[in-house]
């Protein structure tokens, strides 16, 4: 009688030991998934976080890559406006670039890698911050760029690449907000 019930008891508490154990394998896509779906784009959230190796296995290691992937693409299109500068004509549009690369510049060169040391002291919400003025400094650079009324294709592919910065800081905060609620 004993042994049987003891049997008995003893099933569900494997079968739940079997359901703790198995999400385990599974759980770095998982945690991307359910990052990234938190996040107002979704989809720039997977195709910055899933091509990362090693992939990032925690909360913090997915915020900290994807802080280094807004800086990626900050360092990467303020270069664009600096090469944009050197063969500029259009002395307006050439202002407004001047313009967008003094708005950069800080950003890249100090905001963001402060803001990236800060998270590793578990200083998230200055980190949040940060990549909230990163996102205005981007959008200043965009009025300017459309002010000047510049239509040609490097305008265009200077106005997508703000849009991306602007996106990416947008899933960066959002990232490091999941963190903050224990996600
Ligand atoms: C910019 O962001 C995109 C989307 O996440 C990413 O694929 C690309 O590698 C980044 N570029 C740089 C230079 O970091």
């Amino acid at each position: 009688m004993k042994r049987s019930s003891s049997t008995i008891t003893s099933l569900p508490c494997l079968s739940l030991f079997l359901l703790l154990l198995l999400p385990s394998v599974y759980s770095d896509d998982d945690l991307i998934d359910k990052i990234c779906q938190a996040t107002p784009f979704c989809d720039l959230c997977e195709a910055s976080l899933r091509p990362l190796s090693p992939s990032p296995s925690d909360p913090k290691s997915l915020a900290a890559a994807m802080a280094s992937v807004v800086l990626g693409n900050m360092t990467d299109t303020l270069g664009y406006i600096q090469s944009l500068i050197r063969h500029s004509h259009d002395p307006a549009a050439e202002r407004a670039l001047a313009q967008c690369a003094e708005l950069y510049r800080p950003v890249v060169k100090f905001n963001i890698p402060q803001a990236m040391e800060a998270m590793r002291r578990g200083k998230f919400g200055l980190a949040i911050y940060v990549l909230g003025d990163a996102e205005k400094q981007t959008d200043s650079c965009q009025k300017g760029i459309t002010n000047a009324g510049a239509d040609d294709e490097s305008s265009v592919a200077l106005t997508a690449r703000n849009k991306l910065v602007k996106n990416l800081c947008d899933v960066a905060m959002s990232v490091i907000k999941s963190l903050l609620n224990g996600l």
